[in-house]
């Protein structure tokens, strides 16, 4: 039986893809290119276009669990829903849903996809990871190569940084735990940091001053949109990331619903040290 996971390339997708192939399980990834890394297999996907939605069935009439990666469109329900059907007529059993700590289920964005799967009565279960640690090797990683800086509308609100490794562990476990855990969960690393304590942390391992420069909400929502993301779904991001000033990421500590990983903001950013070096 075979897992599928959209997004397949992606930063959680991959490191779930080996949990995975390690423990002798057969998994398909999807990409828009086709192509994914060794050892792995890659089937044409693009949730822009209906007609690849069938590939991954017809390149595996065995994947029975999925690893849901939504595209990043805000109005997404209705996109992901024909897919989330279609995999369930072709015998798909359980679904894990990445969402996000503030995506409450039939509120916005994947909220309604969370939703869904509850209706439908389906095995799934939704994870809802704070914020990524590896965002500063991504999202992050230009601006503080290039100007040494970290923008953000987060004051000092602090955040339990979450590692990638982490949530693909969780994925991993609600996709082969014997019985589906049929909920949600949030999931935080083992540390809470400011921007500012962050900045001060790469600093010292980069041997340069990286700062945290406090943005507007409005000057936020631009820089977003400099990656290609829509308004409305930057508008969206960016109140997600308003409330970390408020405390709301700082105040799952603690949570009930909160499975804590073990993966360290040091040490992503002493392992990935190139990524923010420069020639300058
Ligand atoms: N970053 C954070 O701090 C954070 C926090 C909480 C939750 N999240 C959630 O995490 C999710 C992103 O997960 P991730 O970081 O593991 O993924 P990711 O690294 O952003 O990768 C997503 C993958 O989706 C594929 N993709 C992009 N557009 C696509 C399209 N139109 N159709 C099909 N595939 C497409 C891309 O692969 P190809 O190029 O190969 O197609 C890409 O590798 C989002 O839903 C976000 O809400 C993020």
């Amino acid at each position: 039986m075979t897992t599928l996971i959209t997004g397949g390339t992606g930063k959680t997708a991959i490191k779930l893809a080996r949990l995975i192939h390690a423990a002798g399980h057969p998994v398909l990834l999807t990409s828009r290119k086709g192509v994914a890394p060794n050892p792995f297999k890659a089937v044409t996907f693009d949730w822009t276009d209906l007609t690849t939605f069938e590939n991954p069935f017809k390149a595996d009439p065995n994947i029975d669990r999925i690893y849901l990666i939504a595209p990043i469109v805000l109005d997404v329900f209705p996109v992901v829903k024909p897919f989330i059907d279609l995999a369930i007529s072709k015998g798909v059993k359980r679904f894990v849903l990445l969402s996000a700590s503030q995506f409450n289920k039939g509120g916005v964005y994947v909220g309604k996809v969370h939703e869904y799967l509850v209706e439908r009565g389906i095995d799934y279960t939704v994870l809802r990871p704070t914020w990524f640690i590896e965002n500063f090797g991504d999202f992050h990683a230009q601006n503080i190569r290039e100007n040494d800086e970290i923008l953000s509308v987060t004051k000092d609100g602090r955040i339990r940084l979450v590692g990638a490794d982490d949530i693909a562990k969780a994925a991993y476990d609600a996709l082969f735990t014997t019985k589906s855990p049929n909920t949600d969960y949030f999931l935080i690393g083992p540390e809470l940091y400011s921007y500012t304590e962050a900045a001060a942390l790469l600093s010292e391992i980069l041997g340069r001053k990286i700062n945290h420069r406090h943005l507007t909400n409005e000057e936020e929502i631009a820089t977003f949109q400099q990656f290609g993301i829509s308004p409305e779904y930057a508008t969206m991001l960016n109140h997600a990331e308003s409330l970390i000033a408020e405390g709301v990421e700082e105040a799952l500590v603690g949570n009930s619903k909160a499975i804590t990983g073990t993966h360290k903001l040091r040490d992503y950013l002493l392992a990935n040290k190139q990524l923010w070096i420069t020639d300058k």
